[in-house]
């Protein structure tokens, strides 16, 4: 739901607080932005163009591979380490996810976290249809996480970013000095049954540590564990892998399904993320 989150959002074009006046939010300067039917409102800055995130394809996969628990360690991992992370911080504020998606992942933060409200953001409006409706205590909002986040400076206790796009210095400004900033990134060998024989594209683990690096000059490392567990996938399951990732952009289904055929059914899948907790630093 909305109206627990909209204190913490700001307008993208004047950095102004919001009000919800009828089906809109609205900031004091007068800038207007509709509430979708479906829950979610964009603060995306008109003509803002460019990358527009998940496809409704790949939302739908990523929706049924989720629900079917598949990755239900890593949400159960994630819950657990925001309890702790925010069991010290009595500070107000939500819990914001940059790239939630289908809001999966908030939703298992939220059921340990009964005080706080939660806030998905990202730039996939199919994303945020099925997050607006993931948890009683999420609101959905549409952004661009390249840019400049509509979030009001240390409105997060707890920030997520979950095999999503990461910006540093929004990341730092958006949490409370006191909160924590936790990461869930692909270690090298995860999926890695499925990326030779199907020609899966993966983020290079240089590619991986880069991005960290750019968070260095905000954030300092204060724990780090690694997840590991080889999964049992049979096709379906397989073939939504395939279609919730960057590959299903670039090749035709017709090729995935011949080659998914070729596989065993079930066959065993490594699942292989590391959890960074990183903590602001302090100009
Ligand atoms: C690999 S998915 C992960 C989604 C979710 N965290 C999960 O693990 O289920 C990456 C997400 O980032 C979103 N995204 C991509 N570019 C973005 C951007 N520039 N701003 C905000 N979100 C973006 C996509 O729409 C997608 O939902
Ligand atoms: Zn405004």
């Amino acid at each position: 739901m909305l109206g627990a989150v909209i204190r913490y959002l700001r307008c993208p074009y004047c950095g102004e607080a919001m009000a919800r006046v009828n089906c809109s939010l609205r900031c004091g300067a007068g800038h207007n932005f509709d509430i979708a039917r479906q829950g979610y409102v964009s603060l995306l800055p008109a003509g803002a163009t460019g990358d527009r995130g998940d496809t409704a394809a790949m939302v739908q996969a990523r929706a049924a591979f989720l629900a079917a628990g598949h990755f239900a360690s890593v949400a159960a991992g994630l819950a657990q380490a925001a309890g702790e992370a925010a069991g010290s911080v009595d500070a107000d504020g939500c819990v914001v996810d940059v790239g939630a998606g289908t809001g999966y992942y908030l939703a298992a933060v939220l059921d340990r976290l009964p005080g706080r409200d939660g806030l998905a953001l990202d730039i996939s409006k199919f994303a945020l249809r099925k997050a607006a409706r993931a948890h009683q205590r999420i609101g959905a909002v549409a952004c661009d996480s390249w840019r400049r986040l509509p979030v009001a400076d240390s409105a997060a206790v707890i920030a997520l970013n979950v095999f999503a796009p990461r910006e540093g210095a929004e990341l730092r400004r958006i949490l409370n000095p006191a909160g924590r900033l936790l990461v869930v990134t692909p270690a090298s060998d995860h999926l890695s049954e499925l990326i030779g024989p199907l020609g899966l594209l993966t983020v290079g683990q240089r590619k991986e540590e880069r991005l960290n690096e750019k968070l260095r000059p905000y954030f300092e490392m204060a724990g780090r564990s690694e997840h590991r567990v080889t999964l049992s996938l049979g096709h379906e399951a397989v073939g939504s892998v395939v279609a919730m990732g960057p590959s299903s952009r670039h090749a035709e289904t017709a090729a995935f399904t011949a080659r998914i055929g070729k596989l065993p059914d079930p066959m065993p899948v490594t699942l292989a993320v590391t959890l960074s907790v990183f903590r602001p630093v302090t100009f």
